[in-house]
């Protein structure tokens, strides 16, 4: 999973999860409406609830796709693929090996599993170590190295205020790693080799290498700009991702694809509860995360040259991928979750709310009221008098303007009974 990603509940799924368990049972209907990395949506997955995820970020439909609504290994099929297997056979056992004692990996025990694992392995020992001349001409291309790298033709910037560079989020080594494997998942995706599974499984699985190896302090919203994180150094290597979670129930869940929770909510069939995890702060999480989203729309991009010719801002995101959410104004929040709430076929509401400092733009007081604004609409006649509870804990936020550094805060529950 993603892991640097501002508001992941990660660290606090359980303490979410003990307050889900007081109103809900296993099989109940639990939605998750701003999934983000969707860490919330695979703890409820995973304690037996049928999950709904929605977020606006497409790269959250893809992990959606592939770890939540998705039970199973995708099986691939080598030979179509144009894979020799027997060149990686060994190789794959090795790095499987490895990796059976480790959290996540007890469905290697299952030797079917096994088995329909290694293909997959198979694969992304394949894609780590392809080179241009292993993709069909048509799809050769280096648009990720050109836009994002610092030799690259198009990555050339001016900022607002007048600075002047090449971007640098990959070193150029890792860019033109990245095309390659985008390519070759182009190629077979236009030659329909692919299930939706497995191309969501593909991109979701180089969106979380990716992110290891980014010149960034963890958005994209801009990158390093004088020197190199030590960690973008390293060669891009493809993350072997757990298993265990995405096997452990076959229930049904239902994602929404990149949609916002205003309208996605109105089709959501009623649920035992409604869990918020909304941006409550200025960041547009689709420009700050925009490579994401371009890493997944990629394959499906008709016209690239058109697309990377019309990157804008010292980050180089194509506007047309972005969005403006009303969850992130501070004079719309509060009238967009009423909204929400009074649209959902809810009976509980949990709401997570924190008070990191990014909650802030650049000092200036949310015009809302924060929290107390929160309190009100919790209290109002769109919930149970009396049901209203308060919870604080402290929990480590990830925070990007502090590099890899981590800072404590508290973290609320709201937590209310929809009339
Ligand atoms: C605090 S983060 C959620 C983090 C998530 N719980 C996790 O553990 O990764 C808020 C999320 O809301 C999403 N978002 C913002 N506005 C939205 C909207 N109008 N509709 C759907 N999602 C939205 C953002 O893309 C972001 O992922």
């Amino acid at each position: 999973m993603i892991q640097r990603y501002l508001g992941n509940k990660n660290s606090i799924a359980d303490h979410i999860l003990h307050e889900v368990g007081r109103f809900c049972q296993p099989g109940d209907i639990v939605c998750d409406i701003f999934s983000g990395t969707i860490s919330m949506s695979m703890a409820l997955k995973r304690s037996g609830y049928r999950v709904v995820s929605n977020d606006i970020s497409i790269f959250s439909y893809h992990y959606a796709n592939c770890y939540l609504r998705n039970n199973t290994i995708p099986v691939f099929d080598l030979g179509l693929l144009g894979i020799n297997g027997a060149d990686y056979e060994n190789i794959a056992q090795e790095v499987i090996e490895k990796k059976k004692d480790e959290v996540g990996f007890l469905f290697l025990r299952n030797q079917h599993l096994y088995e329909l694992y290694k293909n997959l392995v198979i694969v992304l020992i394949y894609l780590e170590r392809i080179e241009a001349t292993d993709i069909a001409k048509q799809f050769q291309a280096r648009y990720i190295y050109n836009t994002y790298t610092e030799e690259g033709n198009n990555s050339y910037f001016r900022s607002l205020r007048g600075t002047e560079g090449h971007r640098r989020f990959f070193t150029p080594a890792n860019g033109k790693r990245i095309d390659n494997i985008l390519n070759k998942i182009r190629e077979w995706n236009d030659n329909h080799l692919l299930s939706e599974v497995q191309y969501s499984l593909l991109i979701s699985i180089l969106c979380e290498s990716i992110e290891k190896i980014s010149n960034t302090q963890g958005t994209y919203h801009d990158f390093q700009r004088e020197l190199y994180d030590e960690r973008a150094l390293h060669d891009l290597t493809l993350r072997i991702p757990p298993f265990d979670d995405v096997v452990s129930t076959q229930n049904e869940h239902i994602i929404g694809r990149a949609q916002d929770s205003l309208n996605f909510i109105r089709e959501v069939p009623k649920h035992k509860l409604l869990y918020l995890d909304p941006p409550y702060n200025f960041r547009q999480y689709t420009s700050y995360y925009f490579m994401l989203n371009l890493i997944c729309n990629y394959c499906t991009i008709k016209n690239l040259n058109k697309y990377f010719k019309n990157v804008k801002f010292v980050r180089g995101q194509n506007m047309d991928d972005d969005f403006d959410s009303t969850f992130c104004k501070s004079d719309k929040f509060i009238e967009s979750l009423h909204q929400l709430i009074s649209d959902a076929r809810t009976q509980y509401v949990i709401m997570s709310y924190y008070d990191g400092r990014n909650h802030e733009n650049k000092g200036t007081h949310r015009k809302d009221n924060g929290i107390a604004a929160i309190v009100n609409l919790f209290e109002s006649d769109m919930f149970k008098a009396g049901s209203f509870e308060q919870l604080a804990f402290e929990r480590t936020n990830y925070q990007s303007f502090q590099g890899h550094t981590a800072d404590k805060c508290n973290e609320y529950l709201f937590i209310a009974e929809k009339r």
